[in-house]
């Protein structure tokens, strides 16, 4: 295996030539930005890392199809992008409280879960300073080596396609951070009257009179939840039908010790584990992220189904145990037709939009790497080989570095990967893996690949060098 750029300086290279290129700059690689600012800080110019990041988004923007009035943070805020890494970071969520002059504000409200909407202004006051390094509106599409082997180069392309491509970016090292993609069900295309979760509240900014009066939610899990909580809430006189196949909304599994599960010490022991006990922890664990929701937003939308009963008119209707067997799309609405899972009874419900809260899909990181994958090693499933670090695997002739973080992920570093929970930790350590010399780093990798008793992080063949 080749290990990534050695870190000479930036003193050496042409001014165009980047040290890293970060593809997408939601929460994990702006952490990172942060990072290696915050190493820049503290070295002479020529032994700074020269960063730039591209970002499809026309400014930052984190999750905003849900940035739900009320929905609250799932994770502490002093998992924030670098406190866990340096709690004296000037980027800290403490910080930003103190500069908007709500520190003794947020005190006072005993909590630890900040709104989203309040987190996601932290973000863009931390991104605000980077906006220099960032090319918004731009898409990566494709990540190719230089004929030196020594470079990378990025080709981009604006995202809304209205002008052609740039030059591509030329770059000793990338890092893939570009999160989760919302998915839907085989066969499902969004449109005016099928949304999915991720476009909520552009939709319903949109969707001032509803015509049918009825939205359908498709799922159980927290988005469904806050789906079904917000569009009962933002249309007084609809009816929300929650579609699921469970029996009920199940709690997320967020008690002390299960929670460690997020801690960065946590990934060390994912990482080293064979693959047959990651396979195991992935599924006890599974219910502190996928399909369950916060116990308090459950407790509050059974209170609201239980007052209607009491009243009468029954606005929120929980159809357990069902599925959607079939969504035909009209002008002006969808007719759903819901299936009992108990005796297969189907009903039809006419409605402004079917909603589907079917979660998300991290990308695959190969569909960018394109020939560069013929450099890469991959596992037994096919899968990248990534190094403790976030370093892809690759054979010797490729001398540039290649970074994976995020979702990606998951299969090697663990259930926190598509998470905030360890960012401010990870992105210290690859800040610092893409300050190592290369012997040290082919030292390091190495090591990663021969610790773990998993097939898929087998020695490496002969020929390889790390
Ligand atoms: P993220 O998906 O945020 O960012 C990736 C960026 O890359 C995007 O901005 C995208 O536009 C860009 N991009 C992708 N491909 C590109 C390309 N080819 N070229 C250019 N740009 C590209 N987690 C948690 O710990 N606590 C929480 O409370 C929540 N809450 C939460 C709410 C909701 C509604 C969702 C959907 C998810 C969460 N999460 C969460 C999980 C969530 O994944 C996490 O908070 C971060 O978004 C992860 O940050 P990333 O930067 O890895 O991905």
């Amino acid at each position: 295996m080749s290990a990534p750029h050695t870190y000479t300086g930036s003193g050496e290279d042409s001014p165009a030539v980047r040290d890293l290129v970060g593809i997408g700059f939601g929460p994990a690689n702006l952490a990172l930005a942060i990072a290696v600012a915050e190493h820049n800080s503290r070295r002479a110019p020529a032994e700074a890392l020269r960063p730039a990041f591209i970002e499809r988004q026309e400014g930052f923007a984190w999750h905003p199809g849900m940035l739900l009035e009320g929905a609250t943070m799932q994770v502490s805020f002093l998992k924030d992008l670098v406190t866990l890494r340096n709690p004296a970071s000037p980027y800290s969520f403490l910080q930003y409280l103190q500069d908007r002059g709500r520190l003794a504000d947020f005190i006072n409200q005993k909590t630890f879960f900040p709104t989203r909407v309040e987190f996601h202004d932290y973000f863009r006051w931390c991104a605000r300073d980077f906006a220099d390094q960032v090319a918004y509106g731009t898409e990566a599409v494709a990540v190719r080596a230089a004929h030196d082997g020594e470079h990378l180069e990025v080709d981009v392309r604006r995202a809304d396609g209205a002008a052609p491509g740039t030059d591509p970016l030329l770059t000793h090292n990338v890092v893939l951070g570009t999160g989760l993609r919302p998915h839907l069900p085989e066969g499902v295309a969004s449109g005016p009257h099928v949304w999915h979760t991720s476009e909520l509240l552009h939709r319903t900014r949109a969707l001032t009179s509803p015509r049918h009066q009825r939205f359908v939610v498709v799922g159980a899990g927290q988005s469904a939840a806050e789906a079904a909580d917000h569009l009962h809430r933002t249309y007084p006189g609809a009816e929300v039908c929650a579609v699921f196949s469970r029996y009920g909304y199940s709690p997320a599994d967020d008690s002390p010790f299960a929670n460690r599960i997020f801690d960065p010490a946590a990934v060390d022991d994912f990482y080293t584990a064979p693959e047959e006990v990651k396979r195991r922890l992935l599924g006890y664990h599974a219910n502190t992220n996928y399909s369950v929701v916060d116990g308090d937003l459950i407790t509050q939308l059974y209170r609201t189904a239980y007052q209607e009963k009491v009243t009468g008119a029954e606005r929120l209707r929980i159809l357990n145990t069902t599925e959607v067997a079939a969504v035909r799309v009209q002008d002006d609405g969808a007719r759903a037709t819901v299936r009992s899972l108990i005796d297969g009874e189907t009903t039809d419900l006419w409605c402004d939009a079917v909603v589907y809260a079917t979660g998300y899909r991290a990308g695959d990181p190969r569909h960018l790497l394109g020939d560069l994958m013929e450099h890469c090693l991959t596992d037994s499933a096919g899968r990248l080989r990534i190094g403790r670090d976030h370093a892809v695997a690759t054979t010797d002739r490729l001398r540039a570095g290649i970074y994976v973080q995020g979702a990606a992920t998951e299969h090697t570093h663990g259930l926190t990967s598509s998470l905030l929970s360890t960012l401010a930790v990870r992105s210290g350590e690859i800040c610092d893996s893409l300050l190592l010399s290369g012997t040290e780093r082919a030292v390091r990798a190495q090591r990663d690949l021969l610790a773990p008793a998993s097939a898929g992080n087998a020695p490496l063949p002969s020929g390889l060098r790390s």
